[in-house]
C-alpha cells in the first residue's frame, strides 16, 4: 500500500512537528486541532520553524512555501477522510485517544493505517476499540520532531506484518531511523531515560552537587547534548512524572521508577519546565 495523504490529530508540540516532517517530505497533510485558535497556533509554530530554517540556510524560501502549501489545518476529524495513514498526537489520556480512534474508524477508508504517538500507553488497548487492530501501530517521535532522527515503532500483539512494513517504509521516507519495540511500558527510550532523569533529581535532592554542575558533568563528561536537568525541563516535569508513574506501576513498583519527592514538589509548585518558563531552572 502506498501512502500519499497523511492525517495528524493534534497540532501541539509533537503533532505540529509530525505534520511538518510529513509535508516536508512530500505528503499532502491535514492536521486537526479542537479549535481554530489552536489550529492557527500550531500552523504558526511550523511556519516559525521553517522561517528559522531559511535563516539557517537549511531550506529555501521557495521550499518553505511549497511545504506550507501541502499543509491544511482543520477542526473536523471528518476532514481526515482521505488519509492513508492517521497519526494521533493528542494528550496522554486513554479515554480521549479511544474516542478519537472510534470516530476515525468510521471516517477513514478501510485501508488506512492508524498510529499513535503515545510515549507510554498500550497500543493494543487503542487498537482494540477500532475495527482494524491489524492496521494499528505505535509511532513514537521525539522532541523536537524535525531535528530528532529516531522513531520507535511499537508493534502490538495485534499489529500485522504488512502494517509494520508499510509503517516502516513511510517513517523512513520522513528521514527517520526506525527501531521496533514491543508494546511494553516506556518502550525503549523512556525505559532508559526516565530512571536517568529521576536519578539526576535524586542527586540534586541529596545535595551531591548544584544543578549546574550535575548538568555540566553529564554534558561534558558523557557528551550529551543537554544535561539531565535541562532535558527534564525540556521534556516537562509533569510529563516525566506521569511516565515515571506508568513505569513504576507497569514494572511491579520497582523503586527505580518511583518519582522522588523533589520532582513531585516542583510539579505541585507549577514548575513544569520550559513550556511554562520555569522548571528546575527559570527561563
Ligand atoms: N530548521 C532546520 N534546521 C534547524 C533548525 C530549523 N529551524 N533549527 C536548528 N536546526 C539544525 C541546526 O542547523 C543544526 O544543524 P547542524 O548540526 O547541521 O548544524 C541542528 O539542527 C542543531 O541545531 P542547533 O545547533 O540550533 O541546536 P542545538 O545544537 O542547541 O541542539 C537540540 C538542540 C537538537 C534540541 C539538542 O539540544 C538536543 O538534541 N537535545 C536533546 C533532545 C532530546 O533528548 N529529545 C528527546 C526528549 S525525550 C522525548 O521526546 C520522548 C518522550 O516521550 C519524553
Amino acid at each position: 500500500m502506498e501512502i500519499k495523504r497523511v492525517g495528524v490529530v493534534g497540532c501541539g508540540l509533537m503533532g505540529s512537528g509530525i505534520a511538518q516532517v510529513a509535508a516536508q517530505n512530500g505528503y499532502e497533510t491535514t492536521v486537526r486541532e479542537v479549535s481554530q485558535d489552536l489550529v492557527d497556533k500550531g500552523l504558526k509554530k511550523i511556519e516559525g520553524f521553517l522561517t528559522k530554517g531559511v535563516e539557517k540556510g537549511k531550506v529555501t524560501e521557495d521550499q518553505k512555501k511549497e511545504i506550507l502549501s501541502r499543509l491544511k489545518g482543520t477542526t473536523k476529524l471528518e476532514d481526515l477522510k482521505d488519509s492513508d495513514i492517521i497519526i494521533e498526537a493528542v494528550t496522554e489520556s486513554m479515554d480521549v485517544k479511544k474516542k478519537i480512534f472510534q470516530i476515525l474508524d468510521k471516517v477513514a477508508p478501510p485501508h488506512a493505517l492508524f498510529a499513535s504517538n503515545t510515549s507510554s500507553l498500550p497500543i493494543k488497548d487503542m487498537a482494540e476499540v477500532t475495527s482494524r487492530p491489524k492496521n494499528f501501530v505505535g509511532l513514537h517521535f521525539f522532541n523536537p520532531v524535525p531535528l530528532m532522527k529516531l522513531v520507535e515503532m511499537v508493534v502490538a500483539e495485534t499489529t500485522s506484518s504488512e502494517t509494520v512494513e508499510t509503517a516502516r517504509k513511510f517513517t523512513e521516507s520522513l528521514g527517520k531511523t526506525v527501531v521496533t519495540t514491543k508494546d511494553t511500558p516506556g518502550f525503549i527510550v523512556n525505559l532508559l531515560l526516565v530512571p536517568f532523569l529521576l536519578d539526576a533529581v535524586r542527586a540534586l535532592e541529596s545535595g551531591i552537587a548544584t544543578k549546574e554542575d550535575i548538568d555540566t558533568a553529564v554534558q561534558l563528561g558523557l557528551n550529551h547534548p543537554m544535561g539531565p536537568l535541562t532535558l527534564l525541563d525540556f521534556v516537562g516535569l509533569d510529563t516525566t512524572y506521569y511516565i515515571a508513574e506508568i513505569l513504576y506501576n507497569g514494572y511491579n513498583q520497582d523503586p527505580r521508577y518511583a518519582p522522588p519527592p523533589l520532582l513531585k514538589k516542583m510539579v505541585d509548585e507549577g514548575r513544569l519546565g520550559r513550556k511554562v518558563g520555569k522548571g528546575v531552572y527559570d527561563y
